[in-house]
């Protein structure tokens, strides 16, 4: 039986399924290679490049692959982008996972684990953030995501579906392999940004809003592992496996930091100066977004390995100095 992962050859995608390899199961990948890349497939892994609004297709791999459970990543995951065009959104995300439950419903396969995001919180109310907080999303995607959040919950009381959203905060860094590692076209996250410096592709890392209520006034995230989270899918499919309810977790380390502690520690893991400005606030950021991660080392039994912010950048800048082109190279 194998685990079919839906955008597997996108980055926390592609991560999930090299360590499902790893630990000796057989992975289907479906994407439609939109913002994924077919060199971050795994070569152990079968691949259709299927986009998940097709029916057809999506019936076909169920039909051709004998599947015990889902992953699904399959979904466009850009704040800013979701604010200017909410319909691509929609469309991708939602009528992709409906076409995607759809099919599972039709062909008995019953658990799924999801990516969803701390964007579904919007604003937090409290740190660090728990998951029966209140969800008040501040952008489009994270509307999408809580809504194909809430699709799961309704389809699982209709039919026989069990599954699990996992709640990411800020995913970075990546495989040890150095195989594989963040590639976006365009980029927007800070550590591959602040990284493109000592690459030479910009001359200075931009620093979104010094007025924050935080300790230097730049925002707070909470930066997890993407190997991290990887292996917490694997639990979660598990834990489902074993006849686990249907939940929701949020991942992260627990341990928030701001835009120039980060930055700082680029500068040792690179040894290079970066210069940074000073710039406007960046719409829609919260000041801060820290996660407790307490339910899902309780329930699933995670626990993330990577602890530390200059190994998780370490990781990213042995990616990003090997490939400065993503997989262009
Ligand atoms: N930032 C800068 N300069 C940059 C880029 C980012 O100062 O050039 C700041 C942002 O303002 C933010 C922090 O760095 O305060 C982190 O920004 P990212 O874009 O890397 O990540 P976000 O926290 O905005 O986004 C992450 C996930 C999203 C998710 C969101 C939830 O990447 O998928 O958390 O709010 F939706």
């Amino acid at each position: 039986m194998a685990i079919l992962v839906l955008g597997g050859a996108g980055y926390i995608g592609s991560h999930t399924v090299y360590e499902l390899i790893a630990a000796g199961r057989d992975v289907v990948v479906v994407d439609n290679l939109v913002t994924g890349f077919q060199a971050a497939v795994h070569a152990k892994a079968r691949f259709y490049q299927v986009d998940i609004r097709d029916r057809k297709a999506i019936d076909q791999v169920f039909e051709r692959e004998k599947i015990e459970g889902v992953i699904h990543f399959a979904a466009f995951s850009q704040v800013g982008e979701s604010m200017t065009n909410p319909l691509k959104y929609y469309d991708n995300n939602l009528a992709g996972t409906t076409v995607l439950l759809q099919s599972m419903v039709a062909h008995g396969v019953d658990k799924i684990v999801f990516s969803s995001t701390a964007a579904a919180y919007g604003e937090p109310e409290r740190i660090p953030i728990q998951e029966s907080d209140r969800t008040v999303p501040t952008s489009c995607y994270g509307e999408t995501k809580l809504a194909m959040e809430k699709m799961m919950r309704w389809t699982g009381l209709a039919h026989p579906m069990h599954y699990v959203a996992l709640r990411y905060f800020n995913a970075c860094g990546a495989h040890t392999s150095g195989e594989i590692g963040e590639a976006h076209d365009p980029e927007t996250h800070l550590i591959p940004l602040i990284l493109q410096v000592p690459l030479g592709k910009r001359e200075k890392i931009s620093i979104f809003g010094e007025d924050y209520p935080t300790k230097d006034g730049t925002c707070v995230r909470d930066y997890i592992h993407v190997s991290d989270l990887a292996q917490a899918h694997i639990l979660a499919l598990d834990y489902l496996m074993d006849g686990g309810e249907s939940d929701v977790f949020n991942l992260g380390n627990g341990v928030g930091f701001t835009v120039k502690e980060v930055i700082d520690v680029a500068r040792g893991v690179t040894g290079h100066p970066i210069p940074a400005e000073i710039c406007p606030r960046r719409a829609g950021d919260p000041a801060q977004l820290v996660a407790s991660s307490e339910k899902a080392k309780a329930v699933l039994g995670w626990k993330p390995e990577y602890n530390r912010l200059e190994t998780i950048v370490a990781s990213a800048w042995n990616w990003h100095k090997a490939h400065p082109n993503g997989f262009g190279t």
